[in-house]
């Protein structure tokens, strides 16, 4: 019977509709199951079919109104869910994001400046352990056990083993540098170093040392100067230093020198404590003692040390005044230095 066509027929071209995007969904919606659909008039025709067959034909309508609803349904599915899969085409002409460019912490910048004042002087880098043992930190340097002036720093043991501690100065690479290199020595030690200390604004019980150490022959206390007021110079653009003598167990003289810093403003007063000097370094002429014990020929060859603390040059060249700053990370802080950042 020709309405029995008809019906297949549609059943046929719902099944093999292909429906790839809205706009043929929402024909396929119009055309199947809005309100003027094309099945509606075949339900029309139910009073043409005989009698014996209308109930098959009624099932048969029904079902191609099923499948044309299900087809409908899994289309509309499938084509949300892609959506939402979908990725935002990449523009290759936008301009990029700005990039957040970090900065160099402080003690790095200041360091990195260290090693490069004293390169051009001709010294050069040298390295060794923090964890030291107790010959090479303090013996070698002329302060055996029982000496007084190891209770100048309060040095962190490892447990158990009262021969190995972290090192509390970066004196302990000179001993290792005249142990194993020939004069001339001309070296810088720059590190980190422990001493037991309270932490306070002014002290950390971790902080960094730059150690320097030239010898030859004929070294003497003049070279010692000059080399000092150079970097004072580089460094702070100091014009004047001035040496007060002082005591440390590895030099013969020791000194401790101090800049000039000014006293013009409120700030240079209170940074220089009403002196208009800074204190910035330790320093002298190796003790003959020291060499004999890494074996140098004293004959020979003399020498002078130095040793300053990193944190101290970069506080005060930066006049930060609390040295805790240094070791927080706050990026707040460190986003300071951001200009002065070397890449
Ligand atoms: N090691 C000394 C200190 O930590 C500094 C120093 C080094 C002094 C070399 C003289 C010579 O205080």
């Amino acid at each position: 019977m020709l309405q029995f066509e008809k019906v297949q027929a549609i059943q046929d071209t719902i099944l093999a509709a292909t429906i790839g995007d809205k706009e043929q969904l929402e024909e396929f919606r119009v055309r199947y199951l809005g309100t003027k659909n094309t099945i509606k008039p075949l339900f029309a025709e139910m009073r043409n079919i005989p009698n014996e067959r209308k109930k098959e034909y009624g099932q048969l309508l029904n079902a191609v109104k099923q499948s044309a609803e299900t087809k409908f349904q899994e289309a509309s599915e499938s084509l949300t869910a892609a959506a939402a899969n979908e990725v935002e085409p990449i523009d290759l002409t936008a301009p990029s994001e700005p990039m957040e460019l970090g900065s160099r912490h402080p003690v790095s910048l200041v360091l990195n400046q260290m090693i490069e004042i004293f390169d051009r002087l001709g010294f050069v880098v040298a390295e060794d352990m923090e964890v030291e043992d107790d010959w090479h930190n303090f013996t070698a340097l002329n302060t055996p056990p029982d000496h007084p002036a190891r209770d100048m720093q309060d040095t962190y043991y490892i447990l158990n083993d009262p021969t190995r501690l972290l090192r509390t100065h970066t004196s302990s690479v000179q001993s290792h540098v005249m142990m194993t290199q020939k004069p001339p020595i001309r070296i810088i030690a720059p590190g980190r170093v422990y001493r037991n200390e309270t932490i306070s604004s002014r002290a950390h019980c971790q902080f960094h040392q730059v150690e320097g150490l030239y010898i030859a022959e004929k070294v003497s206390f003049a070279d010692l100067r000059q080399t000092i007021y150079y970097f004072a110079k580089e460094m702070f653009g100091a014009t004047k230093i001035r040496m007060r003598p002082s005591f440390f167990p590895f030099t013969e003289p020791s000194a401790e020198v101090d800049v000039w810093w000014g006293m013009e403003t409120e700030a240079d007063k209170r940074i220089t404590k009403g002196t208009g000097w800074l204190e910035i370094l330790g320093c002298g002429m190796v003790d003959p003692a020291v060499l004999e014990n890494c074996g140098i020929d004293t004959e020979k060859y003399s020498g002078f040390a130095f040793g300053m603390g990193v944190e101290r040059i970069a506080m005060l060249k930066y006049q930060i005044d609390d040295i805790r700053l240094l070791f927080e990370n706050d990026v707040r802080f460190l986003k300071q230095f951001k200009k002065t950042a070397v890449f």
